[in-house]
């Protein structure tokens, strides 16, 4: 605002109608902290769940990562998936375009897969040489699995698909109680019978409305 030289007012209807705007006040209220394999109990339970499935054989698993940042989950989550052999697809979204782009490119900083176990770095990974030195690009084999796409939580109507698992993590902890109500109810509607709907570690679904059961022994993931 102060940058723009306008009143609270003015700089409302200035992002309404200036997209560039838009795009750099949602960089700035956001935070995107991020790295692969981050808090991956959950993930493996569920990876886990889906291998042990009678089905897996002829089912895709459909898996939304609801606030993917720059895609260091949907894409941990992909290379387990992968390395199983189970067939799948990922729809990975966040509010923030910056972010998307980002994760749609897959090249990373080495000091970001510190928890990727080295085998699947190997076999997943393409080191960078020359400019690219220190830094690492996710193969097409796993980035063909993923889809990128602009979605605000709050707003915009959930995706008419079923998933297998939806993976909500470190964002309702910059929600209020009620907008975080809305949000996982928007998200129940959206998960299959007996899918997956995992949280953040520090995010809790206590005292809220809800019909999600706790998964006994892996903090923070629910079931339908
Ligand atoms: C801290 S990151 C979490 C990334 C990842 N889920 C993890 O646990 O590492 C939070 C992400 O939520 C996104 N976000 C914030 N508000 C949102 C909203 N209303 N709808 C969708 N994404 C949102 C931010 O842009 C940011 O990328």
């Amino acid at each position: 605002m102060r940058m723009t030289n306008k009143s609270l007012k003015e700089y409302l209807s200035f992002l309404y109608t200036d997209q560039r705007e838009l795009i750099d006040f949602i960089d700035t209220v956001t935070t995107n902290h991020s790295f692969f394999f981050r808090e991956n109990k959950s993930i493996e339970y569920i990876i886990q769940q889906f291998n042990l499935s009678p089905e897996k054989e002829k089912k895709e698993f459909k898996i939304w990562c609801a606030a993917c940042s720059t895609g260091d989950e949907p894409y941990s989550v992909a290379i387990q998936l992968k390395d199983l052999g189970l067939s799948f697809s990922i729809l990975a979204t966040d509010i923030s375009h910056t972010v998307l782009e980002t994760a749609a490119r897959g090249i990373y900083r080495m000091d970001k897969m510190q928890n990727v176990p080295l085998p699947l770095l190997h076999r997943f990974f393409q080191q960078g040489t020359g400019k690219y030195k220190g830094q690492i690009k996710v193969r097409k084999e796993i980035s063909r699995h993923i889809v990128f796409k602009k979605f605000n939580l709050i707003s915009d109507p959930a995706p008419q698909i079923q998933f297998d698992a939806i993976l909500c993590r470190n964002v309702m902890i910059y929600f209020d109680f009620q907008t975080s109500e809305k949000v996982i109810h928007k998200l129940y509607h959206a998960l299959a019978p007996k899918g997956y709907f995992a949280i953040g570690n520090a995010e809790s679904l206590m005292n809220m409305n809800h019909n999600y059961i706790p998964v006994k022994k892996i903090p923070s993931l629910y079931i339908k």
